[in-house]
């Protein structure tokens, strides 16, 4: 009899955490200059505040760890994994999302997209936008970056379909059209 209390409050104690933990806060920041407010769960990532609280779709989730790059997006201006990142952290500041990257192509694709679709980068395509943007952020910081250089700034990036070979070519080709 004795051990069984024991286990009922031990359940009632993890209850109570799991509630704590899913506390809402409220969430305000730029989205594609599109202000957002929102109340999410204190514990969300960005990722999945993103996807499944915004239905901007083009951040993907490849690991939910860090390690492929698949969930890439910009914030304040630095390309970074949206799975690491809680949402109230996201609070009062600016993300571009590949939405983002195409609206300022009037919804089209932009300029480096279309390179990339030349080359026929990419082949299931899972990749893709978290490499567009990173390789977006990559150009704006530094226009005119060696090969070495984008093997290195896109190395965060997994892609394992294509051996990254047209996907480097593709930002060459878009490099050398630009000079
Ligand atoms: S889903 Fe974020 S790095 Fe893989
Ligand atoms: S094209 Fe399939 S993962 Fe990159």
């Amino acid at each position: 009899m004795k051990k069984t209390k024991t286990k009922t409050k031990t359940k009632t104690k993890t209850t109570t955490t799991t509630k704590e933990v899913a506390n809402k806060c409220s969430v305000q920041f730029l989205l594609n200059d599109q202000k957002v407010s929102i109340e999410a769960p204190s514990n969300i990532t960005l990722l999945d505040l993103l996807r499944n609280q915004l239905g901007v779709k083009s951040p993907k989730c490849g690991c939910d760890v860090g390690d492929c790059g698949a969930c890439t997006v910009i914030l304040d201006g630095e390309s970074i994994r949206s799975c690491l990142v809680l949402a109230p952290e996201v609070h009062g500041r600016k993300v571009v999302t590949l939405e983002g990257i195409m609206k300022k192509s009037e919804g089209e694709m932009s300029e480096l997209q279309r390179y990339f679709l030349n080359k026929n980068s990419f082949q299931c395509g899972f990749c893709a936008p978290g490499i567009i943007v990173a390789a977006t952020d990559l150009l704006e910081k530094n226009p005119h970056p060696t090969r070495e250089e984008i093997v290195e700034g896109l190395s965060g990036n997994l892609c394992r379909c294509t051996g990254y070979t047209p996907i480097i070519d593709a930002v060459i080709d878009y490099i050398k059209q630009k000079s």
